[in-house]
């Protein structure tokens, strides 16, 4: 790494192990850590609870009005924890790893308006100071420019196991069956849809995950930043 990037991409499907080694490499090198899926969890939880109707009607543009109305009243801050989502006063965590958001977010995620505007908040975020962004298009779509891309992937089994065991610790009850199932629908609607789908960016290092601990991968991406030179 002949100079410090802006931007290093990390991107991938559902429990591919991103979001842990995007944070291991943003607190290593103290850059901030921009969750894209976060805010497309954000979205979804605003019309989970303030709008249901619109979800279950599935009206893309109904969604978008809702998403348009309630979006000031979000405040978005940066660190290399993650992103602090705040909606008014209150603090958004666990909430937006709850299964009906996570039923929902990839429809949400699916509007080409919505996803318009989620780029916006992650442009202008990125924009403070250097960040390690993860996601789904972050390297292909959002700051193609990176000199450093990855694109983790795994197992559709190893995945799953992965999500079931992290929502057994919360105390989510869920089958890991149904995590399998949700796990491919959602790489379906991901992968075909026909805004941002799901792909390996351009120029980006394939990583698979499915034997690697979150701190060997972490180490791939380490040896690869500090012995090229873009
Ligand atoms: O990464 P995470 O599981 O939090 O993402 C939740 C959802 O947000 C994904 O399933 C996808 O539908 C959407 N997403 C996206 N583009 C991104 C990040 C997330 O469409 N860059």
């Amino acid at each position: 790494m002949k100079e410090r990037p802006r931007v290093i991409t990390i991107d991938g499907p559902a429990g591919s192990g991103k979001t842990t080694v995007a944070r291991m490499l943003a607190r290593h090198l103290g850059y901030g850590l921009l969750e894209s899926g976060t805010l497309y969890r954000a979205l979804t939880w605003l019309l989970v609870t303030q709008d249901p109707e619109a979800l279950s009607g599935g009206d893309p543009s109904r969604m978008l009005r809702s998403i348009q109305e309630h979006l000031p009243r979000f405040s978005f801050e940066l660190g290399s924890e993650g992103l602090r989502i705040s909606f008014g006063s209150r603090r958004l965590q666990e909430e937006l790893r709850l299964p009906e958001v996570e039923r929902r977010v990839s429809a949400v995620a699916a509007i080409p308006e919505v996803r318009n505007l989620v780029n916006d908040i992650l442009k202008r975020l990125a924009g403070k100071g250097p960040v390690v962004a993860e996601g789904r298009d972050m390297g292909s779509v959002v700051f193609p420019e990176a000199p450093y891309k990855f694109f983790l992937s795994a197992s559709p089994e190893v995945r799953a196991r992965r999500r079931y065991l992290e929502w057994r610790a919360k105390g989510i009850s869920v089958s890991e069956e149904e995590v399998l199932r949700d796990i491919k629908a959602r790489d379906e609607r991901d992968s075909s849809r026909s805004t941002a789908p799901l792909s390996i960016p351009e120029g980006a290092r394939v990583i698979d995950t499915s034997q690697l601990s979150p701190q060997e991968v972490l180490r791939v991406i380490l040896r690869e930043l500090f012995s090229s030179h873009p």
